[in-house]
């Protein structure tokens, strides 16, 4: 074997590129033409699908930039639906709103399951689905319906949970103040407070910004070895560092494992803590014990954690990118601060309606630099016609948010960050039905409400307590790119947090 290899890199090496790549195209397409034929489907336009890589090369070519933008030049060539092939694997990539809503709210019955016959899926959840990201049918409704009814009685949108995140807004001005106005980096304090909203919820504690938290830590680790669209694909996994990611997870799957056992010998039914009470709780009663399980109960954890940790972070850490290359906009922000809420007390939930300008600039940040470019990809369960376009069973669907949040037709200059644009004549919010960084549909974000919650106490309390300027010498972060692994957010950047 080893002689193999030697003797086919002694011949590759002693020919010319030109004629490696001649070989290439050759065997490619001698294998297409060996390939049986599927039935002709009437597929949206898209670029040429070689046999086996399909249109992995045209993708590694304008994807190398990796950012959401990559594609967009695309839609120049083929439209607004697009159908592409990663390996064996078709996907439909819907490139505006109404393609959106279509797909995901009109024939949501065809196209809100996940494909979970990826590799990468199947190791995590396995073919049957767990958790409520990667699951479909009953055990996804009842999963989805508990979490969001456990959400409402943990408080989600009422006081209770407004007062832990307002704490959690205090100490993360703490540790801005102990910076004492010199250049530091936001990244991890904003981590640890977004991801300490999740641990009360779910396991009824926070952490200090000092301890480090191992499940932050690791949840972390594991979205930044994702690799973007290529994930959804078996292909994907050549390309993915899925041995790390395999024992990252199963990390998490221990750390939960200790929270329950430590919850299981104090639980008390008359005194629900969290999550994890809840959930102890629903499966000694014995309510749907094929979905109750522990299987499920760890897998909704982790996606909780996974879904809501760093997806708010990041839209914080872009808030702060655009405060300090848009100082106007953060003077403005400010002045209304001073006329509703002033230094005197905290930032609460119902000073939002009387801040249009705030919420606005959070929309503004929301639509500027979606955290989801891509929400989370869907797959069809039957064969179904979209945009007059054939999808058949088993195909991914994914909704490009970032075209959809960047197009000319919903939005005037898209690149410009301009809070104005969610203000009508009289200065009231008004959101358009191209405001989708949550997705819509049945699937639709769970934590919608509480990223909303967060967002605005996060950021109204940062910006009563500081003006947050670029520190002298460096440059402007990039308001525009960013690192995109899935999750979208900016590249490092460091900031001066002036106590007003
Ligand atoms: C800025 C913050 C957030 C954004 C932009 C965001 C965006 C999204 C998007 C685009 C999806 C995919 C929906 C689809 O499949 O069509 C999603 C799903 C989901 N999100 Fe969020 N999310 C955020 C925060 C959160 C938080 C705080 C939580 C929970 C604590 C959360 C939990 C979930 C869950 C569980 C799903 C899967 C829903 C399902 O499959 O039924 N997200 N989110």
């Amino acid at each position: 074997m080893a002689n193999i290899v030697v003797f086919l890199g002694d011949l590759l090496s002693s020919l010319g590129p030109a004629t490696v790549l001649v070989f290439v195209a050759v065997l490619l397409l001698s294998l297409w033409a060996l390939t049986p034929r599927t039935p002709r489907v009437n597929w949206p336009p898209g670029p040429f699908c070689f046999p086996m890589v399909g249109c992995l090369p045209q993708l590694i070519i304008s994807g190398r930039r990796r950012q959401p933008t990559d594609l967009l030049p695309w839609y120049d060539t083929y439209g607004d639906i697009m159908h592409i092939k990663i390996g064996e694997q078709h996907m439909v990539i819907l490139g505006t709103k109404e393609l959106q809503q279509e797909a995901f709210v009109k024939k949501a019955s065809s196209v809100s399951e996940r494909p979970l016959w990826v590799y990468i899926f199947d190791r995590l959840v396995g073919k049957d689905g767990a958790g409520v990201i990667m699951n479909s049918g009953h055990a996804w409704k009842e999963l989805r319906r508990f979490t969001l009814s456990s959400f409402r009685d943990l408080g989600v949108g009422k006081h209770s949970l407004q007062e832990r995140i307002q704490d959690e807004a205090r100490y993360l001005v703490q540790s801005m103040e102990d910076e004492n106005g010199n250049p530091f980096s936001p990244r991890d304090r904003i981590g640890k407070a977004v991801s300490n909203i999740i641990s009360i919820v779910v396991f009824g504690t926070r952490w200090n910004y000092d301890e480090p938290s191992e499940m932050l830590t690791n949840v972390d680790q594991t979205l930044r070895l994702l690799t973007g669209i290529l994930i959804f694909t078996d292909f994907g996994r050549v390309f993915t560092p899925t041995k790390k990611i395999f024992a990252l997870v199963d990390r998490l799957r221990e750390l939960i494992a200790q929270e329950l056992e430590r919850h299981r010998q104090t639980f008390d039914p008359n005194d629900i803590r969290d999550f994890i009470d809840l959930f102890i709780k629903v499966t000694q009663e014995g309510q749907d014990p094929e979905v109750f399980t522990e299987k499920n109960f760890f897998r909704t954890i982790a996606d909780l954690y996974m879904a809501g940790t760093d997806t708010t972070a990041n839209t914080l850490r872009w808030s702060l990118v655009h405060m300090v290359n848009e100082p106007h906009v953060q003077k403005k922000v400010q002045q209304e601060i001073n006329e509703v809420i002033g230094q005197g007390r905290v930032v609460k939930m119902e000073d939002k309606i009387r801040m249009p300008y705030t919420e606005a600039t959070i929309l503004e940040v929301f639509r500027m630099s979606p955290v989801a470019p891509f929400g989370v990809a869907h797959a069809t369960s039957e064969s179904v016609e979209v945009g007059g376009y054939t999808i058949p069973k088993g195909t991914i669907v994914i909704a490009d948010q970032y075209r959809i949040l960047h197009d000319k037709c919903n939005f005037e200059d898209p690149y410009q960050f301009k809070p104005e644009r969610w203000l009508d004549s009289s200065g009231k919010v008004t959101k358009s039905g191209a405001y989708i960084p949550f997705s819509t549909g049945p699937r639709v974000c769970l934590g919608k409400g509480l990223a909303e919650m967060e967002a605005f106490i996060f950021f109204t309390t940062l910006m009563q307590n500081f003006v947050f300027k670029v520190p002298n010498g460096e440059k402007h972060p990039n308001g525009i790119e960013g690192i995109n692994t899935g999750v979208f957010m900016p590249y490092p950047y460091n900031v001066v947090a002036v106590r007003r």
